[in-house]
């Protein structure tokens, strides 16, 4: 089994004037290839502070965060923190952050033209995954023409079609109906095996979570095994 990623004694506090809070406590979290993870938690545990952490959006104030080897820090003193966000990471959020402006296909294409992809083959691989992801039939649409079930597929093609070593999703089901949640869970899950991605998604919703292979719970900035 391959390590992709690992933290030691992550830590995180935000000072609001006088008061400091401690938002991740002592995380020590190892993924390793092909892992889905889920971590539950009550609102303001440090779910998205954690991910956040993860992604390299933000640093910890200690502890070390180490991707295929290689720690953030490392990354960092050499100026290319946002080479790893785009190497290494993709994101899914709760809203789909689609551009408006641009069709499906060209949206997941633009992660691929960031990354230095010439447009045929940015283009062929977007289709590619765009048909794994049941939206075959839309790739010409617009955002305002794509149901949010549709919008958010869209969403996970943009955030694994350049092969990210690690997936992060933050409540990505959170405004999807039942039926359309079920669907996702689906193509993560089908995502994952197929193409081994490493997944940790935060997650409220109880169906998401039980399809991990792993799952933790958030509390207080601790990371806590869930009860099975
Ligand atoms: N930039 C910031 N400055 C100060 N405090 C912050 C900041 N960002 C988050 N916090 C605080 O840190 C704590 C953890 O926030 P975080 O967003 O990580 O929680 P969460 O587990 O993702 O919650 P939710 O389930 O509501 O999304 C909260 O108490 C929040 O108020
Ligand atoms: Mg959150």
């Amino acid at each position: 089994m391959s390590v992709v990623l690992k933290t030691e004694n992550l830590t995180k506090s935000y000072r609001d004037g006088e008061i400091t809070v401690d938002v991740i406590h002592n995380i020590n979290l190892e993924l390793q290839k092909g892992d889905f993870v889920s971590i539950q938690g009550a609102s303001g545990a440090g779910k998205s502070t954690l991910l956040s952490i993860l992604g390299a959006i933000l640093l910890p104030d200690s502890g070390t965060v180490t991707v295929n080897g290689k720690s953030l820090t490392q990354y960092k003193n050499e100026g290319r923190l946002h080479e790893y966000r785009k190497q290494h990471i993709g994101f899914i959020f709760q809203n789909h952050y689609l551009l408006p402006d641009f069709t499906a296909v060209e949206n997941v294409m633009m992660s691929l033209l960031i990354r230095g992809e010439k447009r045929n083959s940015a283009r062929e691989k977007s289709i590619e995954v765009l048909e794994k992801v049941g939206l075959k039939e839309r790739i010409n649409h617009y955002p305002s023409q794509l149901s949010g079930g549709e919008s958010q597929r869209v969403a996970v093609a943009r955030a694994v079609v350049h092969k990210p070593d690690i997936v992060l999703a933050d409540e990505p089901t959170g405004n999807l109906d039942s039926n359309n949640t079920q669907k996702f869970i689906r193509i993560l899950q089908d995502l994952q095996k197929t193409n081994q991605l490493t997944v940790l998604v935060v997650t409220h919703e109880a169906e998401l979570a039980a399809v991990a292979g792993r799952k933790y719970f958030m509390k207080d900035g601790k990371l806590l095994d869930a009860p099975h």
